[in-house]
């Protein structure tokens, strides 16, 4: 059965009409948006504020969302500590908790390990900032080609036998890396970058893991947005080095918004926002990664919802962006460096 013919609207208590999809192979059932935590631990987002954090990551359940994305690397721990306060208090069983493994730094230096060492040092850091015992989702947050696949495989699947970790997944990795992950562990997650103007996974990711019953978390749903003319980023914000946001570029990516905007008024009586998470949804994502930090970001989750875009509508879409996007570019600026 494909990931797309499992998902079911349910009516959620608290009165939001939530789309889930199943991750095969587990229990784990996921709302059809997550929240992303990066921006949340401040760093390369122009910092944050804890109590709005919390009050972002409590709204996002109140709009029917299940799942929240973190990472050790975001904040440097900050994002988790935060995420973990956050569902203190009762939250914790009626959520999923994704976070990831493989990247350590020093002096705000990443660099990728996943290590069988690093991996089972990580996992304990990361449950004792969440307050759990256990992590729904673990992820290796990006290959790691000085260390055998064998063996962070063979980690993940040992994490997976203890209890400690209940699907697993990686992100970041091409079909030939998940091929040879999958030779020693099972795979229940990738985790890949996708939006309407980031679409490499098409050519070969995408049929991969639906041919094998792999859920996919789409990152980058908004395209890490704000996009206007007027727009600008502050301190370490990584949208500064962002090429699209870049001219010539940027010119083109604005044409692109304006006739997308406009087309989601006209068909369908939506904006670009719901468009795009719609879009990514219907492309046979499982479940959209949004990123947000004030509780009112979320605002527009509900607009994604009971809703499909057709043939008609998808092939517009893509000669929009044929018109206006001439010189396309990839999410390539944000990869951690190898460790030398
Ligand atoms: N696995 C990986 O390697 C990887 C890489 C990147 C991201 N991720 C995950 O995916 C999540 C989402 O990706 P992302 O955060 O990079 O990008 P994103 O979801 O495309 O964009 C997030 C940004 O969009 C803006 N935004 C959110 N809601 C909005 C709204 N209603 N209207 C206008 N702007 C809005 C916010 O920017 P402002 O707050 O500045 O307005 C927010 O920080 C991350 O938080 C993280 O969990 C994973």
């Amino acid at each position: 059965m494909s990931i797309a013919e499992t998902k079911t609207r349910e009516n959620d208590p608290r009165g939001s009409q939530m789309e889930f999809a199943e991750i095969p192979g587990t229990a784990l059932k996921v709302s059809r948006v997550a929240i992303g935590t990066w921006a949340i631990g401040g760093w390369m987002w122009g910092g944050s504020d804890e109590a709005e954090s919390v009050a972002t990551i409590r709204a996002a359940l109140t709009h029917g969302i299940n799942v929240i994305d973190t990472a050790p690397v975001y904040g440097f721990g900050r994002s988790e500590e935060i995420v973990g306060k956050a569902v203190a208090d009762g939250l914790r069983q009626h959520v999923i908790l994704a976070t990831k493994v493989g990247l350590e730094w020093q002096g705000g230096k990443i660099t990728r390990n996943a290590s069988r060492a690093r991996i089972m040092s990580e996992i304990e850091d990361s449950l004792r900032r969440l307050r759990t015992d256990y992590i729904d989702i673990y992820q290796v947050h990006w290959p790691d080609k000085l260390v055998p696949m064998e063996e962070t495989a063979g980690a993940m699947r040992d994490l997976y036998a203890q209890g400690k970790i209940r699907a697993i997944g990686v992100s970041n990795f091409s079909v030939k890396q998940m091929e040879q992950f999958r030779r020693t562990a099972s795979l229940h997650v990738l985790q890949p970058p996708y939006n309407l103007f980031e679409r490499e996974i098409e050519a070969e990711i995408l049929p991969y893991c639906r041919k094998h019953d792999i859920a996919m978390l789409g990152y980058g749903a908004l395209c890490r947005v704000r996009m206007r003319a007027d727009t600008k980023f502050q301190g370490d914000d990584l949208r500064r080095n962002d090429p699209k946001f870049q001219q010539p570029r940027f010119t083109q990516y604005l044409a692109a918004v304006v006739r997308l905007d406009r087309f989601a008024q006209e068909r369908y009586g939506k904006r670009l926002i719901d468009l795009a998470v719609r879009w990514m949804l219907d492309q046979g994502i499982s479940s959209a990664l949004w990123g947000a930090r004030h509780p009112d970001q979320l605002q527009p989750v509900e607009g994604v919802m009971g809703w499909s875009l057709d043939a008609s509508a998808k092939a517009k879409i893509d000669r929009i962006l044929e018109e206006t996007v001439t010189d396309p570019v990839g999410p390539e600026f944000m990869a951690p460096p190898e460790r030398s």
